[in-house]
């Protein structure tokens, strides 16, 4: 029979670390793959140096989807690397992570002027999705090859001054076997625990630069009064 995975314990977070993991699923107890994968964050946050790796659970940590945007600000200002670790949800990502980049990657902090708060720093998308990788094909039922749906992610990385590393994915989840689970978790923790020395790593194109001018805004929000 198959292993039961461990309870999703959290560990306590260091404050601000080098590698900043953004873990986002509406239902982790239902979860086959992220919730392997968010256990093997936290084993090697349990072991890893103080702060070398923070993990974040956003939904355990907003169930009111009420983000602390200063303490999101502040783990994502002390990362090197952040990552999105994320089902596909209707081709993009989950609620609560879409609501954490609307509140967190704010104007002026960053993007837009004076918003540099987040630039050259590293991004990587960790997706699983449900269809299997030859549904993401031009002949079959999702119709577009996946890397398709990734210009919104290397595009919001963009406009912040990120790096997008190559995603890691996972595809056909829901029949992935428990060994192919388990070793898609170790390959996660490995990439984790050796970032920066990933041998692709030199080879990613730096950050394009996307200056947002300052006529892109009205002077000011003020709205008169009606
Ligand atoms: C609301 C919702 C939307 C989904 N949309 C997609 C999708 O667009 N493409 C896809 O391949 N799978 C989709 N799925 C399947 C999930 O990606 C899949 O259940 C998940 O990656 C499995 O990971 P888990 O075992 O950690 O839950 C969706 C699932 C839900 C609940």
């Amino acid at each position: 029979m198959a292993e039961k995975p461990a309870p999703a314990e959290a560990v306590p977070a260091p404050a601000g670390a080098e590698i900043l993991v953004l873990v986002a699923h509406p239902e982790l107890e239902q979860s086959r793959a992220n919730r392997r994968m968010l256990l093997a964050a936290r084993s090697l946050q349990a072991v890893a140096p103080p702060g070398r790796i923070e993990v974040r659970d956003l939904y355990a940590l907003y169930p009111d989807y009420l983000i602390d945007v200063a303490a999101e600000q502040a783990a994502l200002a002390a990362a090197k690397l952040v990552v999105w670790q994320q089902p596909v949800h209707w081709y993009g990502m989950p609620p609560l992570l879409k609501l954490w980049l609307d509140d967190v990657l704010a104007f002026g902090w960053a993007y837009g002027p004076g918003g540099t708060a987040v630039r050259g720093k590293d991004l990587w998308l960790v997706a699983t999705t449900g269809g299997p990788e030859d549904s993401y094909r031009p002949d079959s039922y999702n119709r577009y090859f996946f890397d398709a749906f990734l210009p919104p992610y290397e595009q919001t990385a963009a406009l912040c001054g990120m790096r997008f590393l190559p995603p890691l994915t996972l595809h056909g989840a829901h029949k992935a076997s428990e060994a192919e689970l388990a070793a898609h978790a170790e390959v996660y923790a490995a990439k984790l625990a050796g970032y920066p020395d990933w041998p692709e790593i030199d080879s990613v194109e730096p950050c394009v630069e996307c200056e947002v001018p300052l006529t892109a805004r009205p002077i000011d929000n003020v709205m008169e009064p009606v």
